[in-house]
């Protein structure tokens, strides 16, 4: 079922039905990224998230996911194409990239 998902989302996206316009297909993009949610650490609009607290020898510590609704698209693209620290590698093409970005800054959508 997911894989038929998969195979019929070019003809959803881009076909000439209607049927799920671009921001509904980045926002699902969003929360099923061919991996763990962006929403589960970064909160549900890219608003940034308390992930953990722990405590390190002795002293509290919290480990958070930074915002990503007020990032250059540089930098957006860079942290998808590398490594960071507690945060999954993750392997999207350029517009899976470009929609995620649009989606977290809607100021910049095309019209
Ligand atoms: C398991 C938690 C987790 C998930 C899931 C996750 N991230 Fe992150 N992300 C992080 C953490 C933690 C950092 C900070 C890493 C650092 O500072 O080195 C980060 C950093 C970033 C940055 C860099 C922010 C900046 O200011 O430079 C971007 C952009 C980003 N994430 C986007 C995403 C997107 C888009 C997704 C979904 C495809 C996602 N992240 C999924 C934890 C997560």
């Amino acid at each position: 079922m997911y894989y038929l998902f998969l195979l019929l989302f070019p003809v959803l996206v881009f076909g000439n039905s209607d049927f799920i316009t671009a921001s509904e297909y980045a926002a699902q993009l969003y929360k099923n990224p061919r991996g763990i949610g962006c929403q589960l650490c970064h909160g549900e609009h890219g608003e940034g998230k308390l992930i953990a607290k722990y405590k390190h020898k002795g002293k509290q510590r919290s480990f958070r996911a930074p915002r990503i609704d007020n990032v250059a698209f540089a930098s957006f693209f860079e942290a998808l194409n590398s490594r960071k620290n507690g945060m999954p590698r993750y392997y999207l093409t350029q517009e899976e990239i470009e929609a995620l970005y649009l989606y977290l800054h809607p100021q910049y959508e095309k019209r």
